[in-house]
């Protein structure tokens, strides 16, 4: 069976201390009676700033099941790049994860295709899991063409990975509109989009790989509306950015399977 995932994206939120708290705090929950018991326990990410992240790390140790990632990587392993952070950087802190083509990054940072395929190879290299973002635009939904959008940004930035490469891949669905504006894509708008990018891995890699595949959805999930989206059958659970900032949110989230 596929895994399920919950992940936290805190974006560029949190001090320094504000952050190590919530993931220690994260950690204590998730050990308390009755959560490890539950039927459905997935797999937790946190997704810190590169600033908390090895300590973020040093947390996530003591607890199973639980990993960090960071929020994004550049595509070269070193060099003159002042204020960058590469794939060999992160795995050096043990973290096991890394976004990359986040709505964020896409829009203010202008990464491309291209670019975000680097950022996957350079990722895959350095034996981290790459979990990459893609979503259309609230336009480009108005225009009825999401689909094309989606398939052309998956396709693009992974398509050219061989099978045994493209099986270590997160794909994350999150639509632009819906991340941190309060609308949520309803479940059968969430479910549709995920069909379609599983059915896309399946004429490209196979039944087997496709079913492999653990499709998170983002965009605006809280506690209140995580059951529904994770209940559909293509839904694997959740990228969560203003949600993740608080424990019991963030908590409520995992529980929702
Ligand atoms: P949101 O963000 O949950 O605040 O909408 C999701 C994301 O950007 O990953």
């Amino acid at each position: 069976m596929r895994k399920k995932i919950v992940a936290g994206n805190w974006k560029m939120n949190l001090t320094y201390s504000e952050g190590l708290s919530l993931a220690e705090e994260v950690c204590k929950i998730l050990n308390e009676k009755g959560i490890q018991d539950l039927e459905v326990l997935p797999e937790v990410l946190f997704f810190p700033p590169y600033l908390h992240l090895s300590q973020v790390v040093s947390i996530c140790k003591e607890q199973e099941g639980v990993s960090a990632g960071a929020q994004n990587c550049h595509t070269e392993a070193k060099g003159a790049y002042t204020g960058e952070i590469s794939a060999p950087m992160i795995k050096s802190t043990g973290a096991t994860h890394v976004l990359v083509g986040h709505s964020e990054r896409r829009a203010y940072f202008s990464e491309d295709d291209q670019m975000l395929a680097g950022k996957v190879k350079a990722a895959l290299e350095n034996d981290l899991t790459p979990v990459f973002c893609c979503g259309e635009k609230l336009p480009e939904r108005e225009k009825e063409i999401h689909f094309e959008v989606v398939s052309s940004q998956v396709e693009n930035a992974l398509f050219w990975l061989d099978n045994n490469s493209f099986n270590k891949v997160v794909i994350a669905y999150e639509p632009v509109w819906a991340i941190g504006t309060g609308v949520t894509a309803s479940p059968e708008q969430a479910q549709e989009m995920h069909a379609f990018i599983r059915k896309l891995i399946k004429e490209k890699y196979g039944e087997e790989t496709a079913e492999n595949t653990t499709i998170l959805y983002g965009g605006s999930c809280n506690p209140k509306n995580a059951q529904s989206l994770f209940s559909q059958k293509d839904v694997d659970g959740g990228l969560i950015g203003g949600a993740s900032l608080k424990a019991m949110d963030f908590i409520g989230i995992i529980k929702s399977f």
